[in-house]
């Protein structure tokens, strides 16, 4: 065992017996726009959050820019470096301020329709030809958001600043000082080496289902499987964050020519640095609702979820490689992306067939359990139950004859209490 148990406990989802699809989301959750426009309210506002609005390479320096996940959302940065999130809108009659994708590197902020200016602190400065009090403009400064940033990331919402999603940041570090690999946590030096701006067909909650089942990993993506061991599979679960922790697997990526690449790479690349290769292939990690940050022994992906409509996403990636690693072994960055665009070309097929079936169970009437995990050890699909459990949760959907308890109005009737405290469970 890698990850200690004491780590493993905190909200490990908790399961009645015989009934490992008891979270599983109903076929009205899928491709509904009611329960799109609930999710948006509920789980993508930036006023509630936890929500992931961008990463330290977007605002490299002062300015404003518009969240990568958000068009709402406008994040600052200050000379200090302090970053903010405001609603994205003029104060003055409510147009958007910033465009997707646009940077302003001035001090302020104009909007170019009445030029009304506010500062990188949300604050107004005025606007054209009126004459505002000192009171006025103190109410018409930006709309701000709590906020957080951890390790480069910004999320923001009332749920980012509290002690909740603390505690899971902390689980995170953790984890990783636990298996000794707290290092792989900052690759702020490390080098941007493409981004990807990927559409989705189906309902954004397929990307987490598929994201949370490590189940598939051996059958459909064989490459993957011959570099990470699904074997040594560990989950680590926090409230709103999983993490599985996989190890090199002894194949040494054979069964595929990318991956064997990427695995005889990595040996050269430590061999010259002189260090010992770390025997762990990757880290997975989801941050619910929208992101996920992938540690792989020589490559960090980001991805952000951007809902775009209740059968429509957006998947923005970027990925990022040791600085030194193309000057000391050349052509292994770019072997490296193969190996993970095999992967991620199956993914595809993965997570746009999960939606597709969902939908046609849904045409034919069907009344069936639309998630049925294996979660025989190590419980490959137990990510998938942690995700419908959490939204079923934030969503306030409870389970067919089983409420789901979030503590708060517990009875103690058919619970010992004990999983109250870390998080949702179950009782009957
Ligand atoms: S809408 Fe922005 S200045 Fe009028
Ligand atoms: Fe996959």
């Amino acid at each position: 065992m890698i990850v200690p148990p004491s780590l493993r406990r905190s909200h490990d989802p908790v399961l009645p017996d015989g009934r490992p699809d008891a979270y599983s989301l109903g076929l009205d959750a899928y491709g509904n726009e009611e329960v799109y426009a609930a999710e948006r309210s509920r789980l993508f506002h930036p006023a509630q959050g936890p929500l992931f609005v961008g990463h330290a390479s977007l605002l490299d320096g002062p300015g404003h820019a518009c969240a990568e996940s958000d068009d709402r959302v406008l994040l600052t940065r200050a000379e200090d470096g302090e970053v903010r999130a405001f609603a994205n809108l003029c104060t003055h009659s409510l147009r958007p301020l910033v465009r997707s994708r646009e940077r302003v590197s001035h001090t302020c902020v104009t909007c170019p329709f009445h030029q009304w200016s506010f500062r990188r602190d949300g604050s107004l400065i005025g606007g054209r030809d009126i004459e505002l009090s000192a009171e006025q403009r103190d109410r018409l400064g930006l709309v701000p958001f709590p906020s957080r940033e951890w390790r480069g990331s910004y999320f923001c919402g009332a749920g980012a600043a509290g002690a909740a999603f603390a505690e899971d940041l902390r689980m995170v570090e953790s984890t990783f000082e636990a298996i000794g690999r707290s290092d792989w946590l900052d690759f702020s030096d490390w080098s941007l080496v493409c981004t990807e701006d990927e559409v989705y067909e189906g309902d954004w909650k397929s990307f987490m289902d598929v994201y949370g089942d490590c189940y598939h990993v051996p059958p459909y993506h064989p490459g993957l499987a011959s570099f990470a061991d699904c074997s040594t599979l560990e989950w680590v679960f926090g409230e709103s964050v999983h993490l599985q922790v996989l190890e090199l697997s002894p194949e040494q990526g054979r069964r595929s020519p990318f991956y064997t690449s990427w695995f005889d790479g990595l040996r050269s690349y430590y061999e010259r640095r002189g260090e010992p290769m770390p025997a762990q292939s990757v880290i997975w990690s989801a941050f619910y609702p929208n992101l996920m940050i992938e540690y792989y022994n020589g490559l960090r992906v980001i991805s952000v979820l951007v809902p775009t409509g209740p059968t429509q996403y957006r998947n923005r990636v970027r990925y990022y490689v040791p600085p030194d690693m193309e000057r000391l072994v050349p052509g292994l960055p770019a072997a490296i992306l193969e190996a993970y665009g095999e992967t991620a070309v199956q993914d595809r097929v993965l997570n746009e067939t999960r939606h597709e079936g969902v939908a046609m169970a849904a045409e034919l009437g069907l009344d069936v359990s639309t998630y049925f995990p294996n979660l025989t050890d190590p419980a490959p699909e137990l990510g998938t139950v942690h995700f419908h459990a959490w939204w079923r949760q934030r969503m306030g959907r409870s389970v067919d004859g089983i409420t789901v308890c979030d503590g708060s109005a517990c009875d103690g009737s058919g619970c010992d209490g004990s999983a109250c405290e870390d998080g949702p469970t179950l009782r009957r």
